[in-house]
């Protein structure tokens, strides 16, 4: 793999490229789930692991098949898909807080009970989305990998109809179509300023001191959350642990509690994807009704949370009773949800042309910053407070494509693989600069990759 400091020819062929994508995925590789990147997270992650089986797909359909399965055998009695599967091979110091902090299975009996341990928390789900990309391409690949590929959706179907049922009943007791987060880190845009307002509310009380094992995997602190931040999450972790990881409880007393529009529009996404695996696994048609049902009210819900002063939809404190007006990515919720009304996607396009993203002339390459510059909370070094994040580009790419607008999508695709070019797959980018900032050989940036790689669309040539 190359070094950061040898990495800048930014030269390599289409196919050189897919091979170094390969080999971060092969480097990863932990049998039948894959690290989410070589040091800074040795575990499965949720959503990392959905976005990884897209990759993977290019390079085994039946391997990418074990990744999701892999991760659905840690399913919760209540249908939750967790949001991190500890490795127990990996060492102590690796990273924090690990299984013996989230101790999850003295906790809750709804958790698996024995090794390998989960968290408490979940992830948004890209997973359906990502078994149907699997199962088409093993369609296209044809003859045995097809057929295996039928039966991993029949196998897959109940768990993913489980898990969004969790999704809308656990976390949407409201019936607003609309998920709710305990924890910033269930957004999985873990310190952008899209949670500040809500997170100052938290008081944290006594803490024991904790180790940032995350620090020592990235070339400076300033990439990473801060320690106010972090103390926030393990206060926020210690309360659901408190709570027995008990839902009602949590609804009741927990001091964060946010309808999160990105985690809702994924879902209503997610939900589109289940209704055609429902098809392919011959489900009853009454889940199928189910899962319209879902979509419908989703939509209803998302349509409540836009914002037309700055024409993207926001998050809902739930706690505070008030939007989260911040301007970052996640607004662009309805354009990921699809099916939405056409005057908003009008605007989300303005919004994403402009300078307020894409648009933003002092840019490296025309690629959406994870929060917008103009936004008092941008920070272009600092996780999801400003860098460009290709996972994102990837979701954002893939939602262009299915609202129609393909030549948005294939200038997005354009400089989303010239921004790869360095090789480095890092986990985020430095939105002036191009730097590769985070973990380098990030499994989920080396598979959108290969999914890029694999689209039969051209790319606009930067
Ligand atoms: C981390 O450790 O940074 C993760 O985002 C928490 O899941």
């Amino acid at each position: 793999m190359q070094t950061r400091a040898s990495s800048r020819e930014m030269s390599a062929t289409p196919e050189q490229l897919a091979a170094r994508a390969g080999r971060v995925l092969r480097l990863n590789d932990m049998g039948d789930w894959t690290r989410a990147a070589p040091n800074l997270y040795p575990h499965q992650w949720s959503w990392d692991s959905a976005f990884i089986a897209i990759g993977l797909a290019h390079l085994d359909t039946r391997r990418a098949a074990k990744e999701l399965l892999a991760l659905f055998s840690h399913q919760w009695r209540t249908g939750k898909i967790p949001h991190i599967v500890f490795n127990p091979e990996a060492p102590p110091e690796s990273y924090f807080p690990g299984a013996e902090h989230w101790a999850c299975a003295s906790t809750s009996s709804d958790a698996p009970p024995a090794p390998p341990y989960t968290s408490c928390l979940c992830q948004p789900p890209v997973h359906a989305i990502a078994a149907l990309r699997v199962w088409e391409v093993a369609q296209r690949n044809g003859g045995e990998e097809a057929i295996a590929a039928q039966a991993f959706l029949q196998e897959a179907y109940p768990s993913l109809l489980r898990w969004h049922r969790y999704l809308l009943t656990y976390r949407d007791p409201e019936g607003s179509g609309l998920v709710t987060i305990y924890h910033p880190w269930e957004s999985g845009t873990d310190n952008s300023p899209r949670w500040d307002t809500a997170l100052a509310a938290v008081e944290v009380g006594d803490l024991a001191p904790y180790p940032r094992h995350d620090l020592q995997h990235v070339a400076n602190a300033s990439q990473r959350p801060t320690d106010a931040d972090y103390d926030r999450y393990l206060w926020l972790v210690k309360l659901i642990k408190n709570a027995g990881c008990d839902e009602m409880s949590i609804y009741r007393y927990h001091p964060f509690l946010v309808k999160d529009v990105l985690f809702s529009a994924i879902l209503m996404a997610a939900n589109e994807a289940l209704l055609e695996i429902a098809e392919i696994a011959d489900a009853p048609e009454e889940d199928r009704t189910t899962v319209r049902n879902w979509i419908e009210r989703g939509r209803k819900g998302l349509e409540v949370r836009w914002n037309p002063d700055l024409s993207l939809c926001s998050d809902y404190d739930l706690r505070a009773e008030r939007p989260l007006s911040a301007c970052t990515i996640a607004g662009f919720a309805p354009l990921i949800a699809g099916g939405g009304r056409s005057d908003h996607l009008g605007d989300l396009l303005r919004i994403f042309d402009s300078r307020a993203f894409a648009g933003n002339p002092d840019l490296r390459w025309p690629l959406p910053p994870s929060t917008s510059p103009g936004e008092s909370g941008f920070q272009p070094r600092s996780y999801w407070r400003g860098p460009v994040w290709p996972v994102m580009n990837w979701l954002l790419w893939w939602s262009l494509k299915r609202s129609g607008e393909k030549k948005r999508a294939a200038r997005l695709k354009g400089y989303s693989l010239a921004q790869l070019l360095d090789g480095c797959f890092g986990e985020y980018y430095e939105p002036f600069t191009g730097e590769a900032l985070g973990s380098d050989d990030q499994s989920w940036t080396a598979a959108v990759a290969l999914d890029w790689l694999a689209d039969e669309e051209v790319a606009e040539k930067p």
